[in-house]
Order: structure tokens, then sequence, then C-alpha cells
């Protein structure tokens, strides 16, 4: 038993072959295409025999079923040795589907599967990583605030049989338990209600998470962060009785003379009310899911040395709760950001991007090669992208490569502009710099642009808003719930891979 901290994935195993014995309670789940006569047919694969497979299109042949992608449909085989089938479709036939596909595919069967303690499947086949992925998330459940009384009654997904033949398939099975997992932990920070995730507890899980991996910890608490000329931290969770925290994990898995380092950097606002600049009542609670881009960050340096990356990774976390009170910062406020440049604070509800600045110069002193920092920053985020495409900025060259790896593993991130004179926008009369321009246009690129103001020269950069991406309030979809997504965990991720081996 695994007596890591967190969220605690199912069990995963691989095998060549469908097992003879001890599946009778399991469902298989088989992926099948839409054939040229419009009717499911089953993917080939090497584990089912004729007879199963005739069985099967016959089954869905009676139902109707055309195999589109995102349809499924329960079946009894007397053939096989499981309990039930679960056809998923993929859509029309193709040579090679993207991981993403298949990761839907398997979140789609998991969500229809609800309740099931064990699945086997020949989607692995296609895909062995994305497969566990797509079935733990779809999986993913949070219940740890319901008590007895609306707690499910059922168990919920507890061991997964991937069928493979594929060379790779133990360490792809385990990389996807390992990427999912780590999105499953960003989930589960982000759904913890602000009355118990606040700047110190956040802070204590964090360092839990890290330790039981191996990283270094060093937390700054609030005397600390006054000390150190932490403006942007100290100014924003002022006005809470909960103090903010700045956390650093530190892996380092970088060999030879020159590793490549990677600074990683979230925005930790525990809640998120506007402060004094007060948000309006409506769907405030949403603002619970301000600190998506931390718990991503967390689970993603967590993820490099579980994965033991080549490379050194320190992310650098703020955490503080932005709250209207007698001690808050005021509109019209002046602060010093961490290493001295000044900033007035015209609206407090621009709260992100003060403590960012603050963790972004801390970051830069530890000489990264490059920077990925990404938040729930600006509601124009959604505005642009919605809620399924996080706009990616940042150094032209850097910021191209993370939404092309954004895309591929399917959280989809998109290049965005942060045009020069926009900074004119962010002049103050009083400081070196306001927090929010006067002007309403491109609310989302300012915020970068401000952002940009805090970047060490040379550091390669990339900026991911996730104000919408991070915080599911529609319904669930592929391998997505309700609640917090964990994106984009999975692109710091691919982006951290990336470097590790092409530097
Ligand atoms: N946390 C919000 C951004 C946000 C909005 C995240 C909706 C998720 C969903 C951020 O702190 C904020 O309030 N931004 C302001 C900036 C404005 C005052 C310049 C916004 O977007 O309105
Ligand atoms: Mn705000
Ligand atoms: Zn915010």
């Amino acid at each position: 038993m695994s007596t890591a901290p967190g969220y605690q994935s199912p069990t995963v195993t691989v095998s060549t072959g469908l097992p003879k014995r001890g599946i009778g309670a399991a469902v298989l789940i088989v992926p099948v295409v839409t054939g040229d006569d419009d009717r499911a047919r089953v993917v080939p694969n090497p584990f089912l025999d004729a007879e199963a497979v005739g069985e099967i299109e016959v089954a869905l042949k009676a139902l109707g079923a055309k195999g589109g992608s995102d349809q499924t449909s329960r079946l009894v085989i007397p053939a096989l040795p499981v309990a039930s089938v679960l056809a998923v479709g993929l859509g029309k036939s193709r040579d090679e589907w993207s991981g993403d596909a298949i990761r839907r595919a398997a979140g789609v069967a998991a969500r229809a599967l609800s309740g099931v303690e064990h699945v086997v499947t020949t989607l692995s086949e296609l895909d062995v990583a994305a497969t566990v992925e797509g079935l733990i998330l779809g999986a993913y459940r949070f219940t740890d605030y319901r008590s007895t009384k609306t707690a499910p009654k059922e168990p919920g997904l507890a061991k997964i049989t991937v069928l493979s033949t594929a060379k790779g398939a133990k360490a792809d099975a385990v990389r996807g338990t390992d990427v999912a997992t780590a999105v499953a932990t960003a989930r589960d920070l982000v759904n913890t209600p602000p009355s118990h995730l606040f700047p110190d507890e956040f802070a204590k899980r964090a360092r839990a998470l890290g330790e039981s991996v191996g990283l270094q910890v060093e937390v700054l608490d609030e005397k600390a962060l006054e000390k150190g000329g932490y403006g942007g931290i100290v100014g924003v969770g002022k006005g809470s009785t909960r103090p903010p925290r700045l956390v650093r994990l530190t892996h380092k898995g970088g060999k030879g003379r020159k590793p490549k380092k990677v600074a990683l950097v979230g925005k930790g606002i525990t809640f998120d009310t506007g402060g004094i600049s007060i948000k309006p009542a409506a769907n405030m609670h949403h603002m619970t899911s301000d600190m998506g881009g931390a718990a991503a960050v967390i689970a993603t340096v967590v993820l490099a040395a579980k994965q033991g990356l080549p490379i050194d990774v320190v992310a650098t976390v703020p955490m503080a709760e932005n709250m209207p009170s007698a001690s808050a910062q005021r509109p019209g406020d002046v602060l010093t950001q961490y290493g001295g440049i000044t900033v007035e604070v015209l609206n407090t509800d621009a709260e992100g991007r003060l403590i960012l600045a603050d963790a972004i110069v801390r970051a830069c002193e530890d000489g990264p090669d490059y920077l990925i920092e990404t938040s729930t920053l600006t509601g124009a985020q959604t505005v642009a992208l919605g809620a399924r495409t996080p706009g990616v900025m940042g150094n032209d060259e850097f910021r191209d490569r993370v939404a092309a790896l954004s895309q591929a593993v399917g959280e989809n991130g998109w290049a965005m502009p942060l045009p020069d004179e926009l900074k004119d926008d962010l002049k103050s009369t009083v400081a070196d710099l306001a927090n929010v321009s006067g002007s309403r246009y491109a609310g989302m690129l300012v915020a970068g642009v401000y952002l940009r103001e805090f970047v060490a020269e040379g550091v390669q950069w990339a900026h991911i808003d996730v104000a919408a991406p991070a915080y599911n309030t529609g319904g669930p979809w592929g391998y997505t719930g309700k609640g917090g997504t964990g994106v984009p965990t999975r692109t710091m991720f691919a982006v951290l891979e990336d470097i590790a081996k092409n530097g």
C-alpha cells in the first residue's frame, strides 16, 4: 500500500491477453468505429476471437449502434469471461488516432461505468498511456466533504487491466497512471472548498506532496514575506485573517555540468472575493478555483520527480486569500513588488498579477533557462477563448512551443500576442506601474504585459491563462467532470519532458 498523501489512483496492470480467471465481475471496454454501412464495428485487436467480435457486432446491430464518438452501449456477451461489455465509439475508422481521441473515449467509458470496480480494455492496444489517463480521469470524483448521507454507496473504479502487445506497455501504463494521478491531485486541491483550503493549509499540503517524492521544500510565512520584501503577496494577503505563504518545491534531476533549469510559477489565491473592489455575488463561489494554477504547478513538479525527469525544476507558488476588511489594501494604495518595482493598486480584484510578480522575480533569481507561469488570471480569457481554451503568451518561440505541446496533449492552449503598445495603458501617475489599464480592451493580454515587466532578461517565458479551463462549470465531457479540471498540468509536464529530451 502506498502511503503517499492525497489522491490514490486505481491499480493498473498490463496483460498481453484476456485473463482467463478473476475477471468475472469486470466490464470489458471495447472501442468500435462506424463502418461503411453506418454500423458499429469492433476495432481489430489480438485479444478477441472471431466469435466474440461477431457476438458484439450482432448485439450492436440489434441496438442500432453506429460507433459515433462519445457513444456507448452496454452489452452482455456470453462468449466472453466478463460480466458485460461496454462498446465505446471512436467515429469513422482511421489508421491512427490522436492520443486525446483515445483519452476521451476512455473517459466517456469510465463515466458510463460509474460505480464499476474493475475494468478491462482493448482500447489500450491503440495507446496505453492515453487509455489509462482517460479511464482514471473519467472515473475521478471528489467526495471528501460528503457525509454518509450522500456519499456514493458503490466503491468506484479500483482496478484497471489494460491489454497490450506493445513493447513499452508497462512503462507507458506507469507513466499514464502518474500523469493522471498528478491531474487528479490538482483537481482535488481545486475542489477543496475555501473554508478548508486557505494559504497555510495549502502550503502544508504542498509540503506533504513534495516531501513524499523527495523534493526540497521551503515555505515562507507572513513574517518572512514581510521581511523579504514581497510587497505584492503581503498586500493581497493583508485583508484576510488567514495570512499568505510562498512555497518553493525543488526537483534536482539535472545531470552533467549545465543541466536545464525550469521555473514554474502558479497563482494560489485560495479565494478571490475581489477585495475592496468586491466582485458581484453571482457565481462568486467559482473563485474557489483561483488557485488552479498553483495546484497544477505543484502537481507538475511532483510528477517530474516521480517520473525522474533529468532536469532541474523549481516551483515557486504564492498563496493568499483576497478578502475585503479593515486591514485590506485599498484602491489607490501603492506597494513595492519583490525586486523593487512600485505599483499603484487601482483595482484590488487584479490581485493575481500582484502575487505573481513577486513570485516571478524570485523564481528568476535562480537563473532558470525557462519559466512557465500559469494562473486563473482574467475573465477576459473566457471572453476571448471560451471555457476550454487556455491563452498562451510569452516570448514568441517558447510560447509557440508550449501552445503546440498543449494542443498535442489535448489541453488545447492557443498562442496569443503581447502587443507592446498595451504597456502604455499600465502607466500610473504615482508609481512605476498601475495594476490595471484604464481601457476595457484586451484584458488577458494586458495582464500578460504586466507580468512581462517582471521576467528577467534572457529567460524563455510562457504565461498560460486558465481562468475558465481550470474549472468546469458546465456538464461533464470526455474525461472531464464538473469542478477542477487539473488544466494545465499535462501541458506543463509535456513541456518539461520536451525540454528534458531536446533542451
Ligand atoms: N480570479 C480572477 C479572474 C477569473 C475570472 C478567474 C473568472 C476565473 C473566472 C481575477 O483575479 C480577476 O478578478 N481579474 C479581473 C481583472 C480586472 C480587474 C482587470 C477580471 O478579470 O475581471
Ligand atoms: Mn481578482
Ligand atoms: Zn483572482
